[in-house]
């Protein structure tokens, strides 16, 4: 059926921040089949942003049923599942009945940001980063589970008589996949805990301290486990199949990218972008801005760190252009406007929407353009939509560098927006350096791919995976250095004017 052999084939799914897709991989890494299904943003109030689970666990359930359907196979040919996910968003469901009790509260969601001040003061942000690697900001888990308990009626008696449980995406998927109800797994893996802003980093497990100061009953926690190893078999439509990986999609696009050795980097440009760095067994703390978190654990083998860039917005940059301001009908056009003309025309776009990440940790931060004179069209709008990912990659790899020591070489990318050249052209040029994508774009399903594998014996080691990493395009500088350096420095200026927005 499948025009790629035989088979057998691993199965992936990746729960997103927009999408839900599952992608069927076989042997030699290659994509079989994918099916994609968006599920509803929901934005509250401005700085809220929720997702409906059981909407998205339909979803879920759906396309793996298309997945299949397309490649033209059954359960049967599927050896194993992994599962990747959007980090960070958080739910609480009902243990009995297997209902969410609120909606899951996003990763991009800033309505923490007063109650983590709360938990800063007098010590300041970094309070939990020695034991989490992670500064008090509204990005992390734990805060919206506080926030969850503290502010929907009766959740914390709920909480306190055991009948809730708190999951990222990840858990919410197993849970359901393996049982639900019925027996489901209440398990997470460690690069998904190591985002709650609860786990220790050290000791890969739940902190009680930390669960005690941000008002955490711990029996609401799921069980940390590898991000490869058989964690259940799959009930339903997929019975059988052993549910065998997962892994923070970020961590997941390190894995598919084969960054396994101490060094390699890589970036994945989606909602957001996420450039991690692998740092091998030692957990790396960061004094310019990054995160340190768990790159991935294969089974009972010693844990990888990263250390990690986030930058909240990128591709919801163009997401917002075309839908909230309509000045474009299709992702895609944002290339062909911003290509009609020759430079931004003066103007900056810094999309603090969700304040800023990395490397400056700011909720009071919201979004600014400046520059604008009469002279700015929609087209050089779009190009300074394209340049602040450039820009804020820039701004990540500077603070990779002080942290590290190391130059960059090149980046590897993947991600949607690397189909976008000049994009990517662009980016070669602030960074100075080449970018590089491989074939296989979609590193982060294959990631989870690659670990589900291993944790079966699908594939037998990392050096067979690396064998799959093929180079399929490469961009290297074209820019003038003392343009690039005004442009910077320009930058620069713009992201101050976001600071301290929000009183
Ligand atoms: O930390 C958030 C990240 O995991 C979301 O990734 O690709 O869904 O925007 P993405």
């Amino acid at each position: 059926a499948s025009t790629h052999g035989e088979g057998p084939f691993i199965a992936a799914i990746d729960q997103g921040t927009t999408s839900s897709r599952c992608i069927v991989f076989d042997k030699d890494g290659r994509i079989v089949a994918v099916d994609q299904k968006e599920h509803e943003q929901i934005f509250p109030k401005p700085g809220w942003v929720e997702h409906d689970a059981a909407e998205i666990w339909t979803n879920v359930q759906q396309v793996v049923a298309g997945a299949l359907e397309q490649a033209g196979i059954t359960k049967a040919d599927v050896k194993a599942l992994g599962i990747t996910n959007q980090r960070e968003t958080t739910l609480l469901w009902d243990k009995a009945t297997g209902e969410p009790v609120h909606n899951a509260l996003v990763w991009q969601d800033t309505r923490t940001d007063t109650l983590c001040r709360e938990l800063g003061r007098n010590v300041g942000q970094d309070r939990f980063r020695r034991e989490t690697g992670l500064p008090l900001a509204s990005y992390f888990s734990g805060p919206k589970i506080r926030w969850l308990l503290d502010n929907v009626d009766g959740l914390r008696e709920r909480a306190e008589r055991g009948e809730l449980l708190f999951g990222t995406m990840d858990s919410w998927v197993i849970w359901n996949l393996t049982g639900g109800p019925d027996g489901g797994r209440h398990v997470t893996d460690v690069t998904n805990a190591s985002r709650t802003m609860l786990m220790n980093l050290h000791s890969m497990s739940w902190d009680e301290k930390i669960c005690q100061s941000m008002g955490v009953p711990m029996s609401l926690l799921p069980e940390i486990r590898s991000s490869a190893e058989v964690y259940g078999e799959a009930k339903g439509e997929l019975a059988g199949v052993p549910v065998a990986s997962a892994l923070g999609d970020q961590q997941a696009a390190l894995f598919g990218q084969t960054c396994f050795s101490e060094g390699e980097a890589k970036s994945t440009y989606g909602t957001g972008t996420f450039l991690l760095l692998n740092t091998g067994h030692e957990a790396v703390n960061s004094y310019n801005g990054l995160l340190t978190t768990v790159g991935y654990r294969i089974g009972d083998e010693q844990p990888v760190y990263a250390l990690e860039g986030a930058i909240a917005v990128t591709g919801s940059l163009v997401q917002w252009m075309r839908d909230q301001m309509g000045l474009i009908s299709t992702a895609a056009e944002i290339e062909t406007l911003a290509s009609s003309v020759e430079d931004n025309g003066g103007a900056y776009f810094v999309p603090a929407f969700s304040g800023l990440f990395a490397p400056y940790w700011r909720d009071d931060a919201r979004g600014v353009i400046a520059g604008l004179t009469r002279y700015v069209t929609k087209a050089h709008l779009a190009r300074a939509v394209l340049e602040a990912t450039a820009w804020q990659t820039r701004e990540i790899v500077d603070a990779m560098q002080k942290d590290s020591g190391v130059e960059l070489t090149a980046l590897k990318v993947d991600g949607g927006m690397t189909s976008n050249n000049l994009l990517m052209q662009t980016m070669s040029d602030f960074l100075d350096a080449p970018v590089v994508r491989p074939m296989v774009a979609e590193t982060t399903c294959l990631g989870a791919a690659y670990a589900a594998g291993l944790a079966v014996g699908f594939w037998s080691d990392v050096d067979e995976l690396r064998a799959n990493w093929k180079r399929a395009a490469e961009w290297t500088p074209d820019m003038d250095a003392a343009d690039r350096d005004r442009e910077y420095k320009n930058w620069l200026k713009a992201v101050q004017r976001t600071m301290g927005w929000i009183e």
